[in-house]
């Protein structure tokens, strides 16, 4: 990744500059609809996102967000992982340090399961989670495939 781009916690200071990234997002909706295409559900989705504990940004040099990247918990020691960048900044690691950095996180917050669901076409995607130690567990409904990754301790 280009040294000048830092992967740092995001929180709800940050929550305009996420705004402006996503309203910038191309192209939005590809990743099983997201990241969403109306204005107001998009807004309603960064809340949802942010407000869960495990938040982290891409940075460019300027204090822009160039990348996101956060879990939602769902089971006990178990959370759906989420990612995006954007596209000037696709394809230079970005994505791939946001993930590593989660899930390192992710293994000190005593996550034990991280798991993903993604369009079995999303190449960058499928990608990015066998890259980062995820395994194929299911073709789910719709084009999509859910991936899985056991965290140290399980
Ligand atoms: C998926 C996404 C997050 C990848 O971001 P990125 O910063 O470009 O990813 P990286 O640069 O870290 O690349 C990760 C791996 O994927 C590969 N890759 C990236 N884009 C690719 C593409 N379009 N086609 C094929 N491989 C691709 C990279 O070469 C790299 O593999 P390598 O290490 O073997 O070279 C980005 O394309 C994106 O935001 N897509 C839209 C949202 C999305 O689909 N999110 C994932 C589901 S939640």
């Amino acid at each position: 990744m280009d040294r000048d781009i830092r992967i740092r916690a995001v929180g709800r200071q940050q929550r305009d500059l996420l705004i402006e990234m996503y309203e910038r997002f191309e192209p939005l909706g590809a990743a099983l609809g997201l990241p969403p295409r109306g204005k107001e559900p998009r807004r309603e989705w960064i809340e949802v996102a942010l407000s869960q504990e495990m938040n982290l940004g891409a940075w460019s040099p300027a204090g822009a967000a160039v990348g996101h990247c956060f879990l939602v918990a769902d089971q006990e020691a178990s959370a759906e992982l989420a990612v995006f960048v954007r596209q000037e900044f696709r394809r230079r690691g970005v994505a791939t340090a946001l993930v590593k950095t989660m899930l390192e996180r992710g293994c000190t917050s005593g996550l034990r399961r991280i798991w993903a669901l993604t369009g079995s076409e999303n190449h960058a995607s499928l990608r990015l989670l066998d890259r980062c130690g995820f395994r194929p567990i299911s073709a789910g409904s719709c084009g999509a495939e859910e991936f899985e990754l056991h965290l140290p301790g399980a």
